[in-house]
């Protein structure tokens, strides 16, 4: 098995480049930490909350400290500073989707609000009795019961793509929920957040397309691991969270199509999203204004802007075939590992660098205890995702996330932390 220290990488260019992870890990403090002494943190919790580099925190703190004023408000210095960053973060997001106009960018507070604008001002406006969504049995709640609100309040009907036993995303299960013409909206992870699964979103796109339903991609779990190119994929929607792309947390971006947004209605009043007010009605600003009523999370933004910024500076090639190391190796270690079953198919292909797991005997939350008393970080309980725990007949489970500042030797401490714990309960 490679082991990346300061490792090098065969580029399908034939160029050598190299992921130095060593080099990158220093750019992430709590790395560098012990959580006990004598025991450094080994964070495998990045699908929560990933952690942020030095020029995140940078970027937010200079902006509390040196210019912490209200944007696109006062004519002043420090406004004029802080208006001219936080339209700077926007414009980076912006180029980081493929998208050519900055106003089809609207931040938001996260992935959740965003999926919530959609189902609630789309799909208000779109949806009739009788219409249906399609969503998977791998989507996190955030990508679920805004749909199920909707879909009550209208009438519309929500489909679920059945999945394999082994959780594979088949596209024939998919096609046949088009058999009957009535659906208007496709709503698709495009990682689970439990199994690391990537449905095809390509092909989705594609033929929900063909058959002239609208597309969202709920992007929080796969931005941080592959490039999103919405105008590629031609898709109507796609949602993420900064912070789980090393960015702040309270912030969050909604692409839309301009034609969509600008047919929309807004679904916060205040602030900002109005060009006049008078005392019975108001009129709506300009996108993306129209969709950010009040005072936005300017630091936070602009600390996007700086996450988008270190995410470009790495080599995207390298990060991604680093991270395949990674899971593949948590595969052959962990599966060998007596009594723990990863969820999802054995193979990594068409995978992100997340295990969810159980162990015989043992509750995930107990797991997630006793781990942490070595210093490592994992996530118990469902996870946000309790139909597709339903489908699995386990109320929870355990999840190892990776990162690109994660190594192969972090993830030996693993399993032999789990291989520990399995001792330690059977003696009990
Ligand atoms: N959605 C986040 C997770 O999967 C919080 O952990």
């Amino acid at each position: 098995m490679q082991r990346l220290g300061a490792g090098m990488a065969e580029a399908t260019t034939g160029r050598v480049q190299r992921f130095d992870v060593d080099r990158v890990r220093a750019d992430f403090p709590p790395l560098g930490e012990e959580v006990r002494p004598g025991v450094p943190l080994r964070y495998f919790d990045s699908a929560a909350t990933a952690l942020k580099p030095r020029s995140v925190v940078e970027a937010v703190r200079e902006c509390m400290a040196d210019y912490p004023a209200n944007v696109h408000r006062g004519l002043h210095v420090l406004s004029e500073r802080a208006t001219e960053a936080f339209e700077d973060a926007r414009g980076k997001v912006a180029r980081h989707l493929g998208v050519d106009d900055p106003a089809q960018v609207i931040f938001t507070r996260g992935t959740t609000e965003s999926i919530n604008i959609v189902a609630r001002s789309w799909g208000k406006m779109a949806l009739r009795p009788g219409d249906a969504i399609v969503v998977s049995e791998l989507e996190h709640h955030a990508n679920l019961v805004p749909w199920q609100l909707i879909a009550a309040e209208t009438g519309a009907e929500l489909r679920y793509v059945e999945l394999a036993d082994d959780l594979e995303y088949g596209l024939d299960a998919f096609d046949r929920l088009f058999e009957d013409g009535r659906v208007r909206m496709v709503a698709t992870t495009g990682m689970s957040n439990v199994t690391g699964i990537r449905p095809p979103i390509e092909e989705i796109a594609r033929r929900a397309r063909e058959r002239g339903a609208r597309v969202l991609i709920d992007a929080a779990q796969s931005l941080a691991h592959e490039r999103l190119d919405v105008a590629a994929l031609d898709v109507d929607f796609a949602a993420f969270s900064s912070h789980k792309v090393f960015g702040p947390t309270g912030v969050g971006v909604l692409y839309g199509k301009r034609e969509l947004l600008e047919a929309m209605e807004p679904v916060l009043g205040g602030g900002n999203m109005v060009l006049r007010v008078e005392r019975h009605r108001a009129v709506w600003n300009e996108l993306p204004d129209k969709f950010e009523a009040g005072t936005p999370a300017i630091a936070e933004v602009i600390g996007l802007g700086a996450a988008v910024d270190y995410i470009e500076s790495l080599d995207a090639e390298a990060v991604a075939r680093h991270e395949r190391t990674l899971l593949n190796h948590a595969h052959e270690v962990l599966g060998a590992v007596e009594g723990l079953r990863i969820l999802g198919p054995s193979s990594t292909e068409g995978k992100g660098p997340i295990v969810g797991f159980t162990v015989d005997g043992t509750h995930p939350h107990d797991l997630s205890h006793l781990l942490d008393r070595s210093g490592i970080a994992v996530r118990a309980g469902h996870h946000c995702a309790m139909p597709l725990h339903t489908k699995l007949g386990i109320p929870a489970s355990a999840r190892a996330s990776f990162a690109l500042y994660n190594t192969v030797g972090e993830i030996d401490h693993l399993a032999a932390a789990l291989g520990s714990i399995k001792t330690l309960l059977r003696r009990r």
